[in-house]
């Protein structure tokens, strides 16, 4: 059984990112990312309303990590108070040693590599820190961008499911990719991929 401890919050830096314990403050950012179109595309999850639901979300992301269930970070650059994106492991399995892990990042910043820079960080901690022994990614298979982020840190799409989800009066599919800790590529080869 995994021992989760996410106190004190792990900030984690990169070259050109900080991944940081979200605050209220950071609400009108989340709102953005969680309201608009571009991002919520392929979330297949209802947009949020206000930027009061953002702040009731990261109290409640708050509380999560408080219990272990799960743990998000903004994703900001350097020296700005601001958050660009999200990223954290949830429906942590602990008696399994297995997280599903999600991300999502404000379409100025796109095709940069930011994600795959924030995912490396991520699946660093994962693997060293939580002791994961494998990390999970569902997506909406029309997601291709998703899908390239996942493909060049090594997951690999171990299933698919055929119309299992609801949203929207549409039954959608999903595809499921792994990363086994194992198989984690080496931070050097997936930086020259980006
Ligand atoms: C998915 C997402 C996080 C990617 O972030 P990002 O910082 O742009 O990702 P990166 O720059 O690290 O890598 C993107 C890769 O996808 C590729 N890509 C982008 N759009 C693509 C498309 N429509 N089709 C195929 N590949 C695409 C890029 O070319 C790049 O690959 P490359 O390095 O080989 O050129 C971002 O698009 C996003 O926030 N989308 C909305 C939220 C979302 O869908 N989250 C995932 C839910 S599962």
């Amino acid at each position: 059984m995994l021992n989760l401890n996410f106190h004190p919050f792990p900030i984690l830096e990169s070259e050109r990112l900080v991944l940081r314990k979200m605050i209220l403050t950071d609400a009108p950012q989340l709102f953005e990312l969680r309201s608009a179109e571009k991002t919520m595309r392929f979330i297949d999850k209802e947009k949020i309303a206000s930027v009061h639901v953002a702040q009731t979300m990261i109290q409640n992301m708050d509380a999560q990590m408080h219990q272990n269930l799960a743990i998000t970070w903004g994703i900001s650059l350097p020296r700005s108070p601001y958050i660009i994106g999200t990223i954290g492991f949830w429906r942590i399995e602990a008696e399994h040693h297995r997280a599903e892990i999600g991300y999502m990042l404000h379409p100025d910043f796109w095709n940069k590599g930011y994600i795959t820079e924030a995912l490396h960080l991520v699946i660093d901690y994962g693997f060293s820190i939580m002791k994961l022994h494998s990390i999970e990614a569902r997506i909406n298979p029309q997601n291709l961008a998703s899908r390239r982020v996942l493909e060049k840190q090594g997951f690999q799409q171990e299933g698919f499911f055929k119309e299992n989800y609801y949203f929207n009066g549409n039954f959608l599919d999903t595809a499921v990719f792994s990363l086994l800790q194992s198989s984690r590529v080496s931070v050097k080869d997936t930086a020259m991929n980006k």
